[in-house]
C-alpha cells in the first residue's frame, strides 16, 4: 500500500527552503509502486511534479496535484572488464552518496564531481557537471518511465543529448518522463582532471604529491565549501543561472569595454563568460532584498535568509537579468527548473 500524504509542506524538500503546500504527496522506493500510482485513475487526473534532493527548483506556488519524491535506492554492480566498471544506481540514491561510494571502491570518475547535492535520477536532467567534468563523461544509460503510458523505456548515451547543464529531458521530453535508474562506466585506472580551478593550488595546499582520486575528491569539495553556500545554513540551489556562451564577435566587443572581462572558448566562435562576474560587475553581488538577495561571495547564487518566496526569488532574478542585459547586452538564462 503506498502512503498519499495530503497537504504536505515541502519546506524540508526543497534547499531553498522555501515554504510551499502539495495537494498530494508519495514517497516511492520501488519501481512497480511508481508503475502502480501511474496507473491509478483519480490518481492520474492530476498535475504531477517529480522532487528528488529538490536542489535544483524554485517553487514559486502550492502545488495542486500529486508530488511524486523519487526514493529508489541501490547500487550494483552490473558489468566490468580490465579496465571498467559498470553501476547500476536508484535514482533516490544521494548524488555524494554515490560519489563517496566510488571512492571507498576506488572506481574512478566522479571526483571532480564531489558534494554536488541532489539524487542520482537527477543527476542526467541538467548534465551536472564540476570542475571540468560532466556526467556526460562518465554516463552508460538510464531506465525511465513514461508518465502517461507508464511503459519503462532505456535511453542511451546519444539519446539523452546531453548538452551544458542541458538534456533532452529538459527540452523535447520535458515533464514525460520519471527517471528510475541509471548505469555509469566508471574506470578502474583514474584520469585526472586537475587543470580546472584551483585544483592543483588546492592540492599543493593539501601537501598532495601523487594526486589520488580520494585527494582530488578533497581538494575539489574544500573549493566547494569555501564558496557555495551549505543549503543547511542558507537556502539557495547553487548556480541560478546558467553561464552564458556568446558569439566571439561579439566576446571581442565586450572586451573593449571591460578589458577584464573574463572568457573561455567553446568553439572556434563561441566564447563562455561567467555569469558571476556579469552580475557582480551589475552591482548586485551581496546585494539583500528584504529576505532574499545575491550571495556575497558568489553572486551567481541567490539566497533565501528565511522566510522568503519563490516569487520574491523569481522577482530578484529577473531583475538581475534585466540589469545584466542592460549593462552587457547578454540575457542570462535560469538553470534552476520553475515550478
Ligand atoms: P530536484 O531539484 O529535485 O529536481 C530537479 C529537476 O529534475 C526538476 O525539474 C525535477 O522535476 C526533475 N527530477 C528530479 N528527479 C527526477 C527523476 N528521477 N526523474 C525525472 N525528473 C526528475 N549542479 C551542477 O550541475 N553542478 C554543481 O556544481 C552544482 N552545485 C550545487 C551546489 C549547491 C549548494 C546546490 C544547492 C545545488 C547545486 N547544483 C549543482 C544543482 C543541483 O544540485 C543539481 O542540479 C542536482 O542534480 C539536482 O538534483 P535534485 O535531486 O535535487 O533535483
Ligand atoms: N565570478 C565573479 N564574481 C562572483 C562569482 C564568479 O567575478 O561573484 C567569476 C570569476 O571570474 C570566477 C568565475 O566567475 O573565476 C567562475 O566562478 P566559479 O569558479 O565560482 O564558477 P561558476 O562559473 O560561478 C560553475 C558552475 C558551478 C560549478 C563551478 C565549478 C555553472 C552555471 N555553474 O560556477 O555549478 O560548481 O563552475 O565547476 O556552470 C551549479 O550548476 O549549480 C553549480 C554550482
Amino acid at each position: 500500500m503506498i502512503d498519499i500524504q495530503e497537504n504536505v509542506s515541502l519546506r524540508p524538500y526543497n534547499t531553498f527552503g522555501l515554504e510551499v503546500i502539495a495537494r498530494y504527496f508519495v514517497q516511492v522506493k520501488r519501481v512497480e509502486d511508481l508503475e502502480n500510482l501511474l496507473q491509478d485513475p483519480e490518481l492520474r487526473k492530476l498535475p504531477r511534479l517529480l522532487l528528488g534532493g529538490g536542489s535544483n527548483i524554485l517553487l514559486t506556488k502550492d502545488f495542486e496535484g500529486l508530488v511524486i519524491r523519487i526514493a529508489i535506492e541501490g547500487i550494483e554492480v552490473v558489468n566490468q572488464d580490465a579496465d571498467h566498471v559498470w553501476l547500476r544506481v536508484g535514482a533516490g540514491e544521494n548524488w555524494h552518496g554515490l560519489v563517496e561510494y566510488c571512492l571507498a571502491h576506488d572506481y574512478a570518475g566522479f571526483e571532480n564531481l564531489s558534494l554536488i547535492p541532489g539524487s542520482v535520477g537527477a543527476s542526467p536532467m541538467q548534465n551536472i557537471g564540476a570542475y571540468g567534468v560532466e556526467i556526460k563523461d562518465v554516463f552508460d544509460s538510464l531506465e525511465a518511465i513514461h508518465l502517461e503510458t507508464g511503459k519503462r523505456r532505456p535511453f542511451s548515451h546519444a539519446e539523452c543529448r546531453f548538452g551544458y547543464r542541458e538534456s533532452v529531458f529538459k527540452r523535447e521530453l520535458k515533464g514525460q518522463y520519471a527517471i528510475v535508474s541509471v548505469t555509469f562506466r566508471l574506470n578502474k585506472v583514474p584520469r585526472f582532471h586537475l587543470d580546472y580551478g584551483d585544483i592543483r593550488r588546492t592540492l599543493d595546499e593539501m601537501g598532495v604529491g601523487q594526486p589520488s582520486i580520494q585527494a582530488v575528491s578533497e581538494a575539489v569539495v574544500r573549493i566547494r565549501r569555501s564558496k557555495l553556500p551549505d543549503p543547511a545554513e542558507l537556502g539557495n540551489a547553487g548556480s541560478f543561472f546558467k553561464n552564458p556562451e556568446i558569439p566571439k564577435a561579439q566576446f571581442d566587443q565586450l572586451k573593449a569595454r571591460f578589458p577584464e572581462l573574463p572568457g573561455y572558448p567553446t568553439t572556434a566562435d563561441q566564447v563562455k563568460v561567467p555569469a558571476g562576474w556579469l552580475i557582480e560587475r551589475a552591482g548586485w553581488k551581496g546585494k539583500r532584498v528584504g529576505a532574499v538577495g545575491v550571495h556575497d561571495r558568489q553572486a551567481l547564487v541567490l539566497v533565501n535568509y528565511g522566510g522568503g518566496t519563490g516569487l520574491k526569488i523569481k522577482e530578484l532574478a529577473t531583475n538581475v537579468q534585466n540589469s545584466v542585459e542592460a549593462e552587457f547586452g547578454i540575457r542570462l538564462t535560469p538553470e534552476v527548473n520553475f515550478v
